[in-house]
């Protein structure tokens, strides 16, 4: 039983006890638990790392909007009433702090947002634009343009190829820096598109809520152990369904996708796993769970059109499997899916899954895309569930006071270097020790000895 230590984090000064919480092959039950950790959580690596927001196409038109949350911030990207531009705004009234839109999404009228409390308008960039009854602020200390009053635009908004990051901190790295090489994931989304754009599908998305700690999602995007014992149950069915098949004939598209969820130990430590700065990762690169997903012939000739064969080879072959945005966002680009992290509190996360339609591929690629989110990502999907399980029976055992250590030593002290990249096998362990690296870092301001 671990010792009975509730916020151990209580001093966020304490440097000693922050690098208290992560060794280097296994890290604390604490972290999963305590919410004054969770609360430095959010003010040192969310209020500061460039987080996801979405993606362009999804406010096409003037005064077009979406909500959502970085880290615990609630906040609006709107398309400006001249359709030129995309603000990302706090969604609070500079009144008196009520949020303004509850909407999933909408359209502002005129491009205008308006306080349900009071009445109080914004412009799309979020500048105070109208009050009822101004006479009441006449010759009173009150100036209407100080942004405070406003809805405050993000410090730091960035694009790339149409998907829309932001930072809640005035300094830091651009987000290409940021990035690093897991851009090459995003680069690789967009290329499979014969017009080289991809698209929103739709309005809505998957909406998956965990009652467990936001890390949990994250650190089992690349624990590939863990597939062939959680999710046996699925794999094994389609296995035993396609050898019943004659010659394995006229198999249906759902097992193209779910059979590789049952692959061996070998398969997934041939795969590989990159470790990059600031928690990012990737795992594949030269084979993945996509590699043996086939190449409709209509696709691959307009592919061929637009980028001739042998640039068409070198999208095709780029075979990543998951890539890891530390800490907001997750890329599969071979499926065309990102799924978004929504820490809400130390127990409790929202993820998001959606999905891009490549303009210019035929019906069946988005057909797949959207065959694999509902099967492998929904909340009523046939895997993720499976990995929800075992994250709440974690939660549990450490809330319980249960287990002290969660172990990280898999294949530890067998890392090699390349640059800055860290590399393993695909199913070492390296995988989550490389993100508590990036957290310590953060979360002691970068004054963790390791
Ligand atoms: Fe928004 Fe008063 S709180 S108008």
């Amino acid at each position: 039983m671990k010792s009975n230590n509730p916020g151990i984090c209580k001093d966020g000064n304490d440097i000693n006890a922050l690098e208290a919480l992560v060794d280097p092959a296994r890290v604390k039950s604490d972290v999963y638990t305590d919410k004054a950790i969770f609360d430095l959580e959010m003010e040192r690596i969310w209020n500061r790392a460039w987080l996801y927001v979405g993606h362009e196409s999804q406010v096409k038109s003037a005064g077009d909007y979406i909500t959502t949350t970085l880290g615990v911030t609630p906040v609006i990207m709107i398309r400006d009433r001249n359709a030129a531009d995309v603000h990302v705004l706090l969604n609070r009234c500079g009144h008196r702090g009520a949020k303004v839109c509850e909407a999933r999404n909408g359209t502002a009228k005129n491009g205008n947002l308006k306080c349900p409390y009071h009445g109080w308008v914004f412009r799309s960039d979020g500048s105070l634009r109208s009050y009822p009854s101004p006479a009441g602020y006449n010759d009173v200390d009150f100036d209407k343009s100080d942004p405070d009053f406003g809805m405050p635009q993000v410090p730091r908004v960035e694009k790339y190829r149409g998907f829309v990051f932001a930072s809640l901190a005035e300094d830091g790295p651009d987000l290409q820096s940021f990035l690093g090489q897991t851009i090459d994931t995003i680069d690789n989304m967009v290329d499979r598109a014969p017009e080289g754009e991809v698209e929103v599908t739709g309005k809505v998305c998957h909406r998956f809520r965990h009652p467990c700690n936001w890390k949990f999602f994250i650190e089992n995007l690349h624990d590939a152990m863990h597939p062939m014992i959680a999710h046996a149950g699925t794999s094994d069915a389609v296995r035993r369904y396609v050898e019943s098949l004659p010659n394995q004939e006229g198999v249906l598209p759902e097992a193209e996708v779910i059979a590789p969820f049952g692959g061996s130990y070998d398969f997934f430590d041939d795969m590989g796993f990159v470790g990059l700065p600031n928690g990012h990762a990737f795992m594949g690169g030269r084979k993945s769970i996509f590699s043996h997903y086939q190449v409709y012939p209509d696709y691959l000739e307009k592919m061929h059109q637009s980028y001739g064969e042998k640039r068409t080879e070198e999208i095709l072959s780029f075979n990543r499997h998951n890539t890891l945005l530390y800490p907001s966002c997750t890329v599969r680009d071979n499926i065309q899916s990102i799924r978004i992290v929504i820490p809400v509190s130390v127990n409790e996360t929202i993820i998001e899954s959606w999905t891009f339609r490549l303009k210019g591929a035929p019906d069946d690629m988005l057909k797949r895309t959207l065959r694999y989110s509902r099967l492998i990502n929904s909340p009523a999907s046939m895997v993720g569930p499976d990995d929800l399980d075992c994250y709440v029976r974690i939660q549990k055992s450490a809330e319980s006071g249960a287990i002290e250590w969660i172990d990280m030593h898999r294949h530890h002290g067998r890392d090699a270097q390349q640059g800055n990249q860290t590399t393993a096998v695909g199913t070492s362990d390296l995988a989550l020790r490389n993100q508590y690296v990036a957290w310590l870092e953060y979360m002691t301001n970068g004054r963790a000895d390791s």
